[in-house]
């Protein structure tokens, strides 16, 4: 099969991250006699420096018309302080909403060779942790009505958060139908306590429940439900919640799998053609340096193969290849253990290491 891929490798260690992960699927295209073609896209604080805007309508037509796109990552402190319309990050925003990929799909998953790595109590992750958050990606606050005026010399800023019922109900049967085909448990997180956005949310999936009778709904306040993720994770099976909520539960269980930087995630709309991403950020920090985790983004072009373009064979052959990496003792910076005999890598080896472990069954 030929596939066009456009590649957004963005800010920070979105190159050198992305980089790896073409390697993978280049090596993957070798072994299983497929072709994948790749576009570049700038996007980003990249985009801004030569283009002038985050995203321009020609890169984001390239991503709309390619088969799927992935990404790095984008932003970082050298665009701090450009107008708010124009951060790299509006650049995100935008491709999603031009892609119409409402649903993010957010796994959080330990992986047995990590589980020291994790910050709970062994007796918590013993118990297991094995759970995906359905984030709602194109509404909420994040497309809401943004602005900051002066009131009589008094500073105000408004966001505003919306939803409509039909786009509780897109979102709400993803969940549903992301639990028929795991442990059929679906938690509906909003705060319906004060939001009568989320009172809509909850009405809605309950509505919804009627259609979905072998899934058992339950409903949870947001506040409760940051708690429970480090109080007894082995609770949840998949969690549907809205943007700014998915956002931030997602950071929070991607800590208790180990590292932020194992975690892919994929959105998708009413087509085939995904975006695929780490959760992670740019981390300027470490870019350049050669340490990055590329994990996340090379899981990110697992869920490519397996949800865009149906390769489910091809994508159990990287996922392997990762847990061969960790089985062998391979470590990159942020998931090294202080003590244990483990062996250090940097990006590139740690992306060298897991195309060496492809192997087709
Ligand atoms: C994420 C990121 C983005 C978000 C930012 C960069 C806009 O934090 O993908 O989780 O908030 O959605
Ligand atoms: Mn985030």
């Amino acid at each position: 099969m030929t596939k066009n891929v456009a590649v957004i490798r963005g800010d920070g260690i979105g190159p050198e991250i992305t980089e790896q992960a073409i390697k993978v699927l280049d090596r993957i295209a070798e072994i299983y006699g497929h072709s994948f073609k790749y576009i570049n896209v700038d996007m980003g604080g990249c985009s801004i420096d030569k283009w002038g805007v985050p995203l321009t309508e020609e890169m984001l037509d390239k991503c709309i018309n390619s088969d799927s796109v992935l990404l790095g990552a984008v932003g970082g402190p050298k665009w701090n302080d450009v107008p708010s319309h124009l951060r790299p990050e509006k650049g995100l925003l935008k491709l999603r909403a031009g892609m119409g990929v409402y649903s993010n799909n957010r796994p959080a998953k330990i992986w047995n060779q990590l589980s020291d790595s994790s910050p709970l109590k062994k007796e918590i992750v013993d118990k297991g942790i094995d759970f995906i958050i359905v984030r709602e990606l194109i509404g909420g606050i994040y497309f809401g009505e943004h602005k900051t005026e002066n009131c009589d010399g008094i500073e105000k800023a408004t966001d505003v958060l919306t939803y409509t019922s039909k786009e509780i109900e897109r979102i709400g049967r993803i969940g549903f139908e992301t639990a028929q085909k795991r442990n059929k448990k679906l938690c509906s997180v909003e705060k319906s306590n004060v939001l009568d956005s989320s009172r809509l949310w909850k009405k809605t999936m309950e509505s919804l429940a009627k259609e979905y009778i072998d899934v058992e709904l339950t409903h949870m306040l947001v506040d409760n439900c940051a708690m429970q993720i480090v109080k007894n994770p082995s609770q949840f099976d998949v969690i549907v919640t809205e943007n700014m909520f998915g956002d931030i539960l997602s950071d929070e269980a991607s800590m208790i799998t180990g590292s932020i930087g194992m975690i892919p995630s994929s959105s998708l709309g009413a087509t085939s053609c995904g975006l695929y991403e780490p959760i992670h950020g740019s981390a300027p920090d470490i870019a350049g340096k050669d340490i990055a985790n590329p994990i996340g983004i090379i899981l990110s072009a697992a869920m490519m193969l397996r949800y865009s373009f149906d390769m489910n064979d091809e994508a159990d052959c990287i996922e392997k290849a990762v847990s061969a990496f960790l089985d062998k003792g391979y470590r990159t910076a942020d998931i090294m253990p202080p003590n244990g005999e483990f062996i250090l890598v940097g990006c590139k080896e740690c992306g060298k290491i897991i195309t060496e472990n492809l192997v087709k069954e």
